[in-house]
């Protein structure tokens, strides 16, 4: 099993963060893994990012990652700040070998045919579909799937906890992504804890 399998595997569904506040980032992971989420992907989308990583990366039991890495400099800070793995909305050439060669478990977004291929020839075989709603949803990636077997899929975008069963049923699915698990503003604890373990309830690896 690959690095970046064996993540997939850990829990059925996987937050993605944008963490605004420095000081929101330990009381969100311990709440989630406490819930049951122990993979955690934190979005470079906010200029804290990196310091989020770092001080999630200290709480125990979580595995953390980098999301909305778009270039091979974005890949470098993740790992600096010490990112388990590496998420990306799309997969260019240069971002895919860069993983490649930093050895670090990577997930790569893609939304149709052309893009499986090109990350099949870099050696991915697992990949963020994504936006997946939006892309076609459900339908999109049972038709995406059948001609490429042994691809496995976290489906990402415009899914929350009604809609995640059906997503988790299908049999190319590995796992799903959604920001539905961290509601924006002052973290409520409580409130994400119940979210995670209803999340982490919903299908058993
Ligand atoms: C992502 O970056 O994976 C998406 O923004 C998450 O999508 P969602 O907010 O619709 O869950």
């Amino acid at each position: 099993m690959s690095g970046i399998d064996r993540i997939m595997t850990l829990s059925p569904v996987i937050p993605v963060l944008v963490v605004h506040d420095l000081a929101h980032a330990r009381p969100i992971a311990e709440a989630l893994v406490a819930g049951g989420l122990r993979v955690l992907e934190v979005t470079l989308r906010t200029p804290i990012a990196l310091d989020v990583i770092a001080e999630m990366a200290k709480v125990e039991g979580a595995v953390v990652g980098a999301g909305t890495v778009l270039n091979e400099a974005d890949l470098d800070a993740s790992i600096k700040a010490g990112a388990g793995f590496i998420v990306s909305p799309g997969l260019t050439d240069a971002l895919g070998k860069a993983a490649i060669a930093r050895n670090i478990p990577f997930l790569p977004g893609i939304a149709n045919a052309g893009d499986i291929m090109r990350g099949l020839e870099l050696g991915f075989n697992r990949f963020k579909f994504f936006p997946a709603e939006a892309s076609g949803g459900i339908k999109a990636l049972q038709a995406l799937a059948a001609p490429f077997g042994a691809a496995r899929f976290c489906p990402t975008g415009g899914i929350d906890q009604m809609r995640a069963p059906e997503w988790l049923a299908l049999p190319a699915v590995r796992c799903i992504g959604g920001s539905w698990l961290v509601p924006p503003g002052t973290p409520d604890v409580i409130e994400i804890r119940n979210r995670a373990a209803d999340a982490a309830a919903l299908r058993k690896h």
